[in-house]
C-alpha cells in the first residue's frame, strides 16, 4: 500500500468507527456545524486542535498558519473571524502557541526564504523588543519557548484591537479571547491569559508584551 492509499484506507476506517459508535452522526453534522470555539493555531503537524483537544467533527472552527499569527492585513484570518463571530456566533477564540515552534525560532536565524521571513516580520520585531528579557535566558531552546508565549499574547492584543473583536465586545456580544501554549515533550496546554473579554482584560495583557523600553 503506497502513502496515499493508506490515507484512504484510514479514512475509512475512522468514519466507520465513528458510525459504529452513532449511526446518524454524519446524517446529523452535516446539516450543520454550531463551534462553541475558534482556534488560531501554527500550522506545525503536531498541533492539530482537533487531536489534542480529542474532540469529534462540528466543535472546533480552525485558522492556522506559520506561528499562529493575526494580522490586520491578512484577508484568509479576517474572514474566518469574521464568519466565526457573527455568523457561527463562537464564544471563544483560542490563540495557540507551541514550543520548538519552527516559525519562532526562523526568527532568530538568517534564512534565506521568500515567504517565509515576510510573514514572520512581527515575530522578529517582537524579538528585538524584549531582547533584553530575552538574552537573560539560558538556552536557544528557552529563548524561543519565551519567545513564543510573548507572540501569544501579541497575538492576543492584535485580535482585541480589530475592530471585528471590539464591535462585538460594544454589541455585548458574548466572547473571549484565550491565549495558550502547547507542550510538544507532554502533549499537555497551559494557559497563558486567562479570560480576555473586554478592553480592561486586554489592556493587561497587552503590558504583558510592551516593549522594553532601554535602561528599563
Ligand atoms: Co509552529
Amino acid at each position: 500500500m503506497n502513502d496515499l492509499e493508506d490515507l484512504l484506507q484510514r479514512n475509512i476506517e475512522w468514519a466507520t468507527s465513528l458510525k459504529d459508535k452513532d449511526s446518524q452522526f454524519f446524517v446529523n453534522t452535516s446539516k450543520q456545524q454550531k463551534p462553541k470555539y475558534c482556534w488560531i493555531g501554527c500550522s506545525d503537524s503536531r498541533v492539530s486542535p482537533s487531536q489534542i483537544l480529542d474532540l469529534p467533527p462540528g466543535n472546533i472552527f480552525v485558522h492556522r498558519n506559520i506561528a499562529n499569527q493575526v494580522n490586520v492585513n491578512d484577508t484568509n484570518c479576517l474572514s474566518v473571524l469574521e464568519y466565526a463571530i457573527y455568523f457561527l456566533e463562537v464564544k471563544h477564540i483560542i490563540v495557540c502557541g507551541h514550543t520548538g515552534c519552527g516559525g519562532i525560532e526562523s526568527s532568530f536565524k538568517k534564512q534565506s526564504s521568500k515567504f517565509i521571513n515576510l510573514w514572520i516580520d512581527n515575530i522578529l520585531q517582537l524579538s528585538i523588543d524584549h531582547k533584553r528579557n530575552l538574552d537573560t535566558l539560558n538556552c536557544g531552546a528557552e529563548r524561543f519557548d519565551r519567545l513564543s508565549e510573548l507572540n501569544v499574547l501579541n497575538q492576543i492584543v492584535n485580535l482585541g484591537d480589530l475592530n471585528l473583536v471590539k464591535d462585538a465586545w460594544t454589541k455585548n456580544i458574548d466572547l473571549s479571547l484565550h491565549g495558550w501554549i502547547y507542550s510538544l515533550s507532554d502533549g499537555l496546554l497551559h494557559d497563558l491569559t486567562g479570560k480576555v473579554s473586554s478592553l480592561n482584560d486586554l489592556t493587561i495583557i497587552r503590558s504583558l508584551c510592551a516593549p522594553q523600553i532601554s535602561g528599563e
